[in-house]
């Protein structure tokens, strides 16, 4: 089997190829942009391997898509190539549509045009009598944030809760999804869709939450909590997230939805002060310590803390509530009732301890994280938190 996936080179697609090559799962074409998000490095030890082959395409660009179909000829698409940020998608929306509603256009026009052409006659090696064409699938990656804010008590998103994206990023996949269904219905594409819940793990870009936190506190830098902190998001850890995706894509019912989640809800506060613990424990010794601060003028804990001092250790004291983000949803759940009783699928991680695998991770990985750090990172920085004064101050 080959697999066509986009957004390969990004976190959870790069999980997914990983998982496929690792195991020997199916052969992969990686079709990524390389943007931002997108990093090679997350693929370690991929370029040697004969089952694997990259291309640095935009979906948006359905020639190049054609060209990737007709060379590769895939018997499956999973599509997770995306913009994926939702504060990069408050602060400037155009390429979320442009990417997430009309590059999954592009690429499910492509995708039919392909499928068509199938051979519809049943494959002489197929144990259930199907033909090329009955065999194709195109799986949508997409998120729980489609379904919108969560009342506190209220029960988990399942697959019929209906849609109120809140964000630019939720409403562009939103729109994803709903033209996926319409492919289907009108077109008869064979199609899986997917609705996750947040990601944590390895080879996250620290733009987002856990891995911000991460690095933010080993480098002595303030800790930034939107509004109050209380808000909850389902927490799933990466490779959870990789083998549930390679479930639906075999097993799943076609033009049916999946939701997929990790059944550990938490707070923004209560994630933090998990990291803060863990990294007292695994790295005791911080640059926090004066002297390491002394050393690092870009570190020094009194250029970011307002003249606050912190003790070695002390990454707890780092925790600053700054401006909350414009709409941000107070709570996301999933329901897993469907996958995990049609499909088998469960998550194999417990939070706790994928948190403080992630954790470690990031200690070890110092080189992939320097690398990311670029100075397209440290602009994104500037962009986003300049603007959010310390709510503590
Ligand atoms: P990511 O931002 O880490 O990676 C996105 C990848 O897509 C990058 O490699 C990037 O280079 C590529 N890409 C972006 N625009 C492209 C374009 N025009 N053409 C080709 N490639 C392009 O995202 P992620 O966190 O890995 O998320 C992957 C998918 O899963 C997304 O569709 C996202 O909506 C969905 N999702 C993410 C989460 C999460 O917690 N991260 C949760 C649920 C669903
Ligand atoms: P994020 O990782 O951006 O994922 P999403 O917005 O898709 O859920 O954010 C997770 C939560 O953490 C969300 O409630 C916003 C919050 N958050 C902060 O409080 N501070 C930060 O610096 C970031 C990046 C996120």
């Amino acid at each position: 089997m080959r697999v066509l996936v986009t957004g390969g080179a990004g976190f959870i697609g790069s999980a997914v190829v990983r998982r496929l090559r690792s195991q020997q799962a199916a052969d992969v074409v990686n079709v990524d942009r390389l943007t931002y998000a997108g990093n090679p490095d997350s693929l370690p030890g991929l370029s040697a391997d004969d089952g694997y082959c990259f291309e640095q395409v935009d979906i948006r660009d359905s020639h190049e898509l054609e060209r990737v179909f007709r060379e590769h000829r895939p018997d499956a698409v999973m599509h997770l190539a995306a913009e994926s940020h939702v504060d990069r998608s408050i602060l400037g929306p155009e390429v979320f549509v442009d990417t997430n509603v009309l590059g999954t256009q592009r690429l499910l026009e492509v995708a039919r045009a392909y499928w068509q052409e199938l051979d519809s006659r049943p494959l002489a090696d197929a144990r259930n009598g199907c033909s090329a064409r009955e065999q194709f699938r195109f799986h949508h990656i997409s998120t729980d944030e489609v379904f919108g804010d969560l009342p506190p008590n209220a029960p988990a998103f399942v697959e019929t809760t209906p849609y109120a994206p809140s964000s630019p990023y939720a409403a562009s996949k939103a729109a994803s999804d709903h033209l996926v269904r319409a492919w289907h219905r009108t077109y008869g594409l064979p199609v899986v869709l997917s609705n996750c819940s947040n990601n944590y793990g390895p080879y996250q870009f620290p733009e987002k939450l856990i891995p911000l936190m991460i690095l933010n506190a080993l480098a002595g830098k303030p800790l930034p909590v939107y509004g109050d902190g209380g808000q909850i998001r389902d927490w799933l850890h990466v490779e959870d997230h990789a083998e549930a995706l390679w479930t639906v894509l075999q097993c799943g019912t076609v033009g049916e939805t999946y939701n997929i989640g990790g059944n550990a809800e938490r707070t923004n506060l209560q994630v933090i002060e998990t990291i803060c613990a863990t990294l007292a424990d695994l790295r005791p010794a911080s640059p926090l310590e004066p002297s390491d601060a002394a050393k690092k003028p870009g570190l020094c804990p009194d250029a970011h803390s307002g003249g606050r001092v912190f003790a070695p250790g002390a990454y707890r004291d780092l925790i600053t509530f700054v401006a909350d983000r414009p709409g941000h949803d107070r709570r996301y759940a999933i329901d897993s009732t469907r996958i995990t009783t049609e499909l088998g699928w469960r998550p194999a991680h417990g939070f706790e301890a994928g948190l403080r695998e992630t954790v470690a991770w990031y200690l070890d990985n110092t080189e992939w994280v320097a690398r990311v750090q670029s100075g397209a990172y440290r602009e994104w920085i500037a962009e986003n938190y300049s603007g959010r004064a310390d709510a503590s101050l």
